[in-house]
């Protein structure tokens, strides 16, 4: 099975394991990438079966939007069962990092809400210690030159993702470099400079659930 395939093998567990539990009022999170747009296109054969879903990025509206189902604003929806998203690394108490697409402060917002967070992702996002992966973080845009020097003080190597801006008009450092023992407490130290809108550390709020695509078929860790 190729990388793609795996995606989809988990992202369709997803929707078996979420799909018995909805009913026509319930509303899913839905996260951003390309493991949660297969998740869309698998869940949209399912629309009839619930309500409408929540959205953690404008890419993702267009597409459940472009399924036909209907997209849904955070601040009016009172109860979020699921949310379902990808992960750029996940370590094996499911501390994740996120942030890759640049939607991770709407990710965080949205699976701060969900009763339960469902990660998707292929075999070659679980890892022992997280941080090969840049650690996204996102600036407002006049702070960009403060954080990156804070972030150098943390012992990592900020870069500026030239070209991208946030759906929030906020701007992307990328930091390399980082061996990351303790997700918690770094999630908590980068949030604490001033400029900083979040980073993409999933560990204070960790995922619930974590669908691993492998070879041997779909293996879920919680
Ligand atoms: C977007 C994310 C994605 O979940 C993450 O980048 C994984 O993406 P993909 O499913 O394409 O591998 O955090 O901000």
């Amino acid at each position: 099975m190729n990388q793609d395939q795996l995606k989809q093998a988990v992202a369709q567990a997803a929707v078996d394991h979420i799909l018995p539990r909805l009913d026509s009022k319930s509303i899913v999170g839905v996260g951003t990438g390309s493991t949660a747009n297969f998740f869309i296109d698998a869940l949209a054969k399912h629309k009839m079966d619930f309500d409408g879903a929540v959205a953690s990025s404008e890419a993702t509206a267009a597409r459940l939007k472009g399924h036909g189902i209907p997209v849904y604003d955070l601040n009016s929806t009172a109860e979020l069962e699921f949310y379902v998203d990808g992960a750029d690394e996940s370590d094996e108490h499911l501390h994740l990092i996120k942030g890759g697409g640049a939607a991770l402060t709407r990710e965080k917002i949205v699976a701060a809400v969900a009763k339960t967070f469902i990660c998707i992702a292929d075999a070659s996002k679980l890892v022992p210690v997280l941080g090969a992966f840049p650690l996204p973080v996102e600036v407002i845009p006049m702070a960009r030159s403060h954080v990156a020097r804070e972030l150098v003080k943390l012992g990592g190597d900020p870069v500026y993702r030239e070209g991208v801006l946030t759906d929030n008009g906020n701007v992307i450092l990328d930091v390399h470099n980082l061996s990351i023992t303790d997700p918690v407490k770094l999630e908590a130290d980068i949030n604490a400079i001033v400029g900083v809108v979040t980073n993409g550390l999933f560990a204070a709020r960790p995922a619930d659930l974590l669908l691993l695509g492998t070879a041997d078929g779909v293996k879920t860790l919680k």
